[in-house]
């Protein structure tokens, strides 16, 4: 049993915590590119800082901090320009390396401006998600993971916010068993409670659960009846990559989850089809 302290230094992501401070060194995935089409400004929280992510005109994105450094507004109502995100308050436009390129107020020969910085993180795109880093720099690269690469497949991509630490779900991608229980048995209970016969369970009892560690994390392996070592639930198991990706999948589809560290209370899930 782990104690408040172990506990505290596990779970809490915020700026200056050890395990925050850790966490900052990996690319997170935070919108679906799709997202900015419908909507180019996009207020979002990740390891505990308030961020604003959009992309302008010329197609630049940005991520910068949700409150304005002149009085505090919330950028999340800013009006995406040619180069940069506008404040709707007095005017002050940030590009996407959070440098202030004009103070609409001041005489036209101010330099003011040049002494203002708001806060900026870089992002990419890949595989349709937009990813963001906000750790020191340099960034290292961005993961090209097989699912974000992979050519002529189709793709899924689904975000829903958990209101629980990023270290419980992940905790419960090492839990083999529950499969078996929530996501068969339980499930059958609510169908048919329903009425609906559920052709499409997780059935068959375990016989086996096996973890092997990698050089990237854990590989969960289980062997249930009618299967054996041979297939693919322990052949290849399910890799849980540090600090915060499940890989499932099979034969009918394979399947990131991530588990993106928004606060200390909260994580969003992003659900990656290929
Ligand atoms: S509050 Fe943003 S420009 Fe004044």
């Amino acid at each position: 049993m782990l104690s408040k302290a172990e506990n505290e230094r596990l779970t809490q992501v915020g700026p200056g915590t050890p395990a925050g401070e850790l966490l900052r060194r990996y690319w997170y995935p935070i919108a679906g590119l799709a997202e900015l089409d419908a909507e180019p400004v996009k207020s979002l929280r990740l390891l505990g800082e308030d961020l604003v992510l959009y992309r302008d005109k010329s197609g630049n994105l940005g991520l910068i901090d949700q409150a304005c450094p002149h009085r505090r507004v919330s950028m999340e109502y800013g009006i995406p320009e040619e180069e940069g995100l506008r404040c709707p308050y007095h005017g002050w436009l940030f590009d996407h390396t959070g440098r202030c390129t004009e103070t609409p107020a001041e005489p036209w020969n101010s330099t003011f401006k040049d002494k203002i910085h708001t806060k900026a993180y870089p992002v990419q795109t890949l595989g349709g998600l937009v990813f963001a880093y906000l750790g020191p720099a340099p960034a290292p690269q961005l993961p090209r993971y097989d699912l974000l690469v992979w050519d002529n497949c189709i793709r899924h991509i689904g975000l829903t916010m958990l209101p629980c630490n990023y270290l419980q779900a992940m905790e419960n991608s090492l839990d083999p068993v529950h499969v078996e229980w929530l996501h068969g048995y339980y499930m059958d209970y609510v169908w048919s409670r329903k009425g609906v016969v559920n052709s499409e369970r997780f059935s068959g009892r375990h016989k086996k659960i096996g973890f092997t560690r990698f050089e990237h994390g854990i590989i969960k392996r289980r062997v249930v009846e009618g299967n054996t070592e041979n297939d693919d639930p322990w052949k290849v198991g399910h890799p849980i990559i540090f600090p915060q990706i499940l890989r499932v999948g099979g034969a009918g589809g394979y399947c990131f989850q991530y588990r993106v560290p928004v606060d200390d209370t909260h994580t969003l899930h992003v659900i990656y089809n290929a």
